[in-house]
């Protein structure tokens, strides 16, 4: 991966807020938690640049990073950029942000797949790279985390390379272990952890403000080995806390209400009080 080019930093932000302006809200019982939006920004210039002339999928990508870097692309605020992106999430309606974006920008690589990554992978494993922002574990010793880059892997028939976002604070314990865990799991895979990068991102997250992610580039060791297929995750053990102690994955897919006008407010969230 080459260094941070030089990038016009005003249309950059303002391609980001397009983006953010499409976004649904997050739902935090899914851990949908937003990135904020000054590391989005830097965060698309590196994915593109790492990811540069390669199919990447995302699994999960309630941030919307895809979004961006296909944006950033197209609008030629980055000269790079994958040359296709495929979005693979529960949330229709993460999906549908996805695709209305595509569609009005004309973002003709940017696609989204509506799957939930307790189901079995049934697209076929020609990515060359993977990201995930999954649900990070806190509970679980980064069970969740675990769950996400296995589909990852399986998206890019265990080859290829892998950007990992997981929770990174040098005041808690918590991440340390999910961190440990999760570099056991890739190396157990046939990986090798590539690169760290130590607390980059913020979130708006209103019960920990400074929690902090990290990147971890993993990159998958050449070695030719039987691929197991894909299977539903089930046990027990692997979904108790999944979103969270005791909040054990309970829904398949979340279904979007249609709205006509997106991005403006809807006729519930306010009323009006006449003058007089
Ligand atoms: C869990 S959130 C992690 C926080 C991240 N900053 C975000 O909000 O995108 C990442 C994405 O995973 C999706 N997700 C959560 N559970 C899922 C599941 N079981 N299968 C597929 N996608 C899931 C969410 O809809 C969200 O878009």
């Amino acid at each position: 991966m080459s260094d941070q080019r030089d990038i016009d930093l005003r249309a950059a932000i303002n391609a980001i807020s397009d983006v953010v302006q499409n976004r649904p809200r997050p739902i935090r019982n899914f851990d949908q938690i937003y990135m904020k939006a000054g590391d989005m920004v830097l965060q698309s210039e590196l994915v593109a640049r790492w990811a540069d002339g390669k199919s990447l999928a995302f699994i999960g990508d309630g941030d919307a990073i895809s979004v961006c870097v296909a944006y950033l692309h197209k609008r030629g605020i980055l000269s790079y950029g994958p040359s296709e992106i495929a979005v693979f999430d529960f949330d229709e309606r993460v999906c549908s942000a996805v695709t209305r974006f595509a569609d009005k920008e004309q973002l003709g690589g940017l696609r989204s797949e509506l799957y939930n990554c307790l189901d079995r992978f049934t697209s076929a494993p020609r990515f060359d790279s993977f990201y995930t922002n999954p649900p990070w574990g806190a509970s679980n010793r980064g069970e969740s985390v675990k769950v996400f880059v296995q589909r990852g892997m399986e998206a890019t028939g265990y080859k290829g390379e892998g950007m990992v976002v997981m929770a990174d604070d040098e005041e808690l314990e918590w991440p340390r272990h999910v961190i440990a865990n999760v570099q056991g799991f890739v190396v157990d895979s046939g990986y090798l952890v590539h690169k760290m990068m130590p607390q980059l991102h913020e979130y708006h997250l209103d019960d920990a403000p400074n929690l902090r992610s990290c990147n971890m580039i993993i990159r998958a060791l050449p070695t030719e080995r039987p691929l197991a297929p894909s299977a539903a995750i089930s046990e027990p053990k692997r979904l108790a806390h999944f979103y969270g102690r005791d909040n054990p994955p309970k829904v398949r897919y979340v279904r979007e209400k249609k709205w006509l006008e997106y991005g403006k407010a809807h006729d519930d969230e306010y009323s009006f009080e006449p003058w007089g």
